[in-house]
């Protein structure tokens, strides 16, 4: 399932297994009426992985060459040269380091760039500097010069970048919001575009999608927005890994990519 009903799941009494058929369960763990009973699994495809990596490493490379600055330059009329930094001189830090975030995280380090992550727990990563849980945040944050957020949304986690937290980041920083909307006060970004604390961001997922008309993010100068498609949901190759799970659940082995409800992700 994708997006059920609330009750919908609920309502079918003879079912055993829910499938998720995206990344991320908050579609599902907001159902106050989800049988939590049951086992959820969460769809974890390469290919889905490999898309959103393009998706962070495509954002990464544009914020750190100046694209935003040298299309506004074009738009003028204007040939000029601006400073480049080295990839090595710039620092990446990725909120979340698990399917995605690790995946983007190896793949900004082979282009050359400084990177850093934080997760819940403490477990590190081979040859990434990794920051974890409260204490850990606001190191990850005074040093990312380009903040990712890959983050599940759960309780802990919404509105994670607001005022306080992007007021963390050095001065001019940019960020790249392609997990979902609700991590992100989106009045807290525009006073934070407007001081210049924040210099630019990429935003994929917003509170309301489709983004209304009106909405102020649509027409920013500093914000490139794209509709919801970092990473979606292929079903070719999707199929056989849900299947696979399926098989699983019939043949009493164990399942890949649980969830788990009390943890939200
Ligand atoms: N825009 C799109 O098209 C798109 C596509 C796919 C997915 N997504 C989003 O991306 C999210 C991440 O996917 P994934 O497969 O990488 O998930 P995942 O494998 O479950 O990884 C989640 C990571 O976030 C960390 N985390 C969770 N809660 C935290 C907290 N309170 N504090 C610090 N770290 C926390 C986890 O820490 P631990 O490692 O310590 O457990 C883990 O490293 C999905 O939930 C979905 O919302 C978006």
């Amino acid at each position: 399932v994708w997006r059920p009903e609330p009750g919908f799941l609920a309502s079918l009494p003879n079912l055993k297994l829910i499938l998720s058929l995206g990344a991320g369960v908050d579609h599902l763990l907001g159902d106050p009426q989800l049988p939590r009973h049951l086992p959820i699994v969460r769809l974890v495809d390469p290919h889905m992985t490999d898309a959103m990596s393009e998706y962070v490493v495509l954002q990464v490379l544009r914020l750190h060459r100046r694209d935003l600055d040298y299309r506004a330059q074009q738009e003028a009329g204007v040939w000029r040269e601006l400073d480049q930094k080295n990839a090595v001189e710039r620092r990446v830090g990725i909120l979340g380091l698990g399917e995605l975030g690790q995946d983007a995280a190896k793949k900004l380090k082979a282009l050359g760039f400084d990177v850093a992550g934080w997760r819940r727990s403490e477990k590190t990563v081979t040859g990434l500097r990794c920051h974890a849980g409260a204490a850990g945040l606001p190191l990850l944050l005074g040093r990312s010069e380009i903040l990712v957020c890959l983050l599940p949304l759960t309780a802990e986690t919404e509105g994670i970048l607001n005022s306080s937290t992007l007021a963390l980041l050095p001065r001019g920083a940019a960020l790249v919001n392609a997990a979902r909307g609700a991590h992100l006060v989106e009045e807290h970004l525009l006073a934070a575009l407007a001081s210049g604390q924040i210099s630019a961001a990429v935003l994929d997922v917003f509170r309301e999608e489709p983004l209304p008309a009106d909405h102020p993010f649509w027409h920013h100068p500093c914000i490139v927005l794209t509709p919801h498609v970092a990473a979606f949901t292929n079903p070719v190759t999707a199929a056989p890994i849900i299947l696979d799970n399926i098989r699983r659940f019939e043949e009493g082995r164990p399942l890949l990519n649980r969830v788990d409800p009390a943890r939200g992700y």
